[in-house]
């Protein structure tokens, strides 16, 4: 990165097919605007996200990662939110020992009929992992260009 040029993060956003994905699908339709950086990945459920997706999400370049799923008691699969937010808050621990900032990784309830709310979390995740700048822990060299 150049000195003068701006920083434009990497966001990796992890929605749960059901609710989340849907909701990323309204705002869309609704023409809602959310930054072009956030790079969606659709998992069935929000437990379907390994912390190891994380771990190698960060190594390969990502400044911020938000996992989305549907709200508490609407899971598709019943209780696959308990279990992912259990785990979650679990590994944002561990990352804040390995120096991740805790701001750099989030869980958010956004159901199907919550496009507004998708596009405003995702502006203000954006907003948020500007002002903390670029990644450099867990970066893999390897992965590098
Ligand atoms: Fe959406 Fe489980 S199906 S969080």
């Amino acid at each position: 990165m150049q000195v003068n040029e701006k920083f434009v993060p990497t966001i990796v956003a992890f929605c749960c097919n059901w609710c989340s994905y849907a909701g990323a699908d309204l705002s869309g339709t609704n023409r809602l605007q959310y930054p072009a950086n956030v790079k969606i990945i659709r998992v069935p459920c929000s437990c379907r996200v390994n912390p190891m997706f994380i771990l190698r999400a960060f190594q390969r370049g990502a400044d911020g990662i938000i996992i989305c799923g549907c709200h508490p008691g609407d899971c598709h699969y019943t209780t696959g939110n308990y279990y992912a937010r259990r785990r979650m808050t679990m590994l944002f621990s561990m990352l804040d020992f390995l120096g991740i900032e805790r701001k750099r990784t989030r869980l958010e309830w956004v159901s199907a009929a919550e496009g507004a709310k998708f596009a405003a979390t995702m502006n203000s995740f954006v907003e948020e992992i500007t002002s903390l700048g670029p990644n450099r822990r867990l970066e893999d060299l390897r992965c590098k260009k």
